[in-house]
């Protein structure tokens, strides 16, 4: 098939470049001109596994091309997708800007049917309004040309996006059409060949239902975090009582990790996006209201342990900081916890070294104004003579560091884990004082 994608963020490249691998003819679409031309380069420029050597192999195919010509891409594809982004607006529900720009696009341009796939993250009722708005454009050129809108939320994730979008759990297709449902069926196939995972049902409830997925796995997070806060209290393991949950198979292991809040693109404005919805048509939200509450709490908690132990006296004082993206395998530092306690560490006047191993470049553009932050090439340039290390993200190369070189190097041998990365019982034989989440410290 012939297919346009409009956006080439997390979502649209993925999605353009596993259908060109698949051997559909994908013209990716972005206004974004320094992105185009550096994936016309085959230069990606968010760092995602394995995505680099697929957008060259289909590019040097000729399966998959990039473009910022708006009109080229709407009459390109028979089916175009919209994968632009929807953060979060001031009273923190979705900006629908992006994708009603790219409805007004379609509806201006296209000459022949067209199916219009809303992949993006949106709130219930914005296929309707798509719908409205291409209509609009359509009559004020006096055009008769049919369309159909779909919603297909996306599901991958970050740092894992290819291998997501390759086998994926389920392929949601909510549609008031058959025909269009049909076509998507056919588009999906190549990944739906071991067991029909594609899950029909109306637009609406598309929609609704990545909400639904997002919230209820942020809300996972928020009650472990809240149940380690206790535990901290109570001097309980907050690890001890997650293996204990998460052997009852109705809970399971996933997302029971307590930490450092959650964070990224979607979970934090996804939350407050349904909060909105719900707001909007007369339904107090109390559940979801907690699990943002709570979350926002949470991002502070490795502070308040750090400026606890220094007695609220930290001005002057260095730490070294492992983990700036918002979880490992990706450079997205969007809502991250790191930044949270950078902006807390160096309000009170503390210096911050910090290291991770593919965020540095985006932690120098976005603290290129705070002095007291540096971003070091090597995570040993941290740690001489800081005054703790602070770990935030659960990168593989963290877990098991050499603690005598890291001892050897730190002004004061503490360690704040955000993550529950080491074993309580060995850091204090080693002499550390260490800090864990809901670990009775
Ligand atoms: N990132 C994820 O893990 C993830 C997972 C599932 C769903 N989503 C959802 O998918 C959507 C996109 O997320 P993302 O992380 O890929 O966003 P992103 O910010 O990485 O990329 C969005 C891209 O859209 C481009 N864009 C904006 N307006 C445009 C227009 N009119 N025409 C063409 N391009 C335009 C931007 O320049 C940008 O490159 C969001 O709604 C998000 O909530 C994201």
């Amino acid at each position: 098939m012939k297919l346009s994608v409009f956006g080439t963020g997390y979502v649209g490249l993925v999605t353009g470049t596993c259908f060109a691998e698949m051997g559909n003819d994908v013209l990716c679409v972005d206004i974004d001109a320094a992105k185009i031309e550096s994936l016309r380069r085959g230069e990606v420029p968010i760092f995602e596994p394995g995505l680099e050597e697929m957008v060259q192999d289909n590019a040097q195919r000729g399966q998959l091309q990039f473009t910022t010509d708006i009109e080229l891409g709407v009459t390109f594809g028979d089916v175009i997708f919209i994968a632009v982004g929807t953060p979060a607006g001031e009273d923190g529900s979705a900006d629908l800007q992006y994708v009603l720009s790219v409805a007004r696009s379609i509806g201006t341009y296209m000459e022949t049917d067209k199916i219009i796939v809303d992949k993006s993250t949106v709130p219930v009722g914005t296929a309707d309004r798509v719908q409205e708005t291409i209509t609009a454009a359509l009559s004020d050129r006096d055009a008769q040309i049919s369309f159909h809108v779909v919603s297909n939320p996306e599901f991958l994730k970050e740092g894992a996006a290819i291998a997501d979008f390759m086998k994926p759990d389920r392929i949601v297709v909510g549609s008031d059409s058959e025909y269009a449902a049909d076509v998507l069926e056919q588009l999906y196939a190549p990944f739906n060949r071991n067991h029909d995972k594609v899950v029909h049902m109306d637009r609406r409830s598309a929609e609704l239902t990545k909400y639904a997925a997002n919230v209820m796995l942020a809300a996972r997070i928020s009650l472990m975090n809240e149940l380690a806060n206790l535990a901290d209290r109570l001097g309980a393991d907050i690890e001890a009582v997650r293996r204990g949950v998460g052997m009852d198979p109705r809970i399971g292991y996933h997302f029971i990790y307590a930490g450092a809040g959650y964070g990224g693109s979607c979970f934090p404005k996804d939350v407050q996006a349904l909060i909105r919805t719900a707001e909007a048509v007369g339904y107090q939200p109390h559940i979801m209201a907690g699990v943002e509450a709570v979350n926002r709490l949470q991002k502070r908690v490795l502070f308040d342990k750090l400026f606890q132990h220094f007695d609220e006296r930290i001005e002057g004082r260095t730490f070294a900081l492992w983990g700036l993206a918002f979880k490992p395998n990706t450079d997205d530092m969007r809502e991250a916890p790191s930044c949270t306690l950078i902006d807390l560490l160096t309000s009170h006047g503390a210096q911050v070294r910090a290291y991770d191993p593919q965020a540095g470049a985006h932690a120098h553009r976005l603290y290129s104004d705070n002095s007291r932050l540096t971003v070091c090439d090597q995570r040993a340039d941290t740690l001489e003579n800081a005054h703790g290390l602070v770990v935030v993200t659960e990168w593989n190369e963290f877990r098991s560091p050499d603690f005598n070189l890291i001892k050897g190097a730190l002004a004061e041998p503490v360690v704040f884990d955000g993550r529950n990365l080491y074993d309580p019982d060995y850091l204090k034989r080693l002499g550390f004082k260490y800090y864990a989440i809901g670990r009775g410290s």
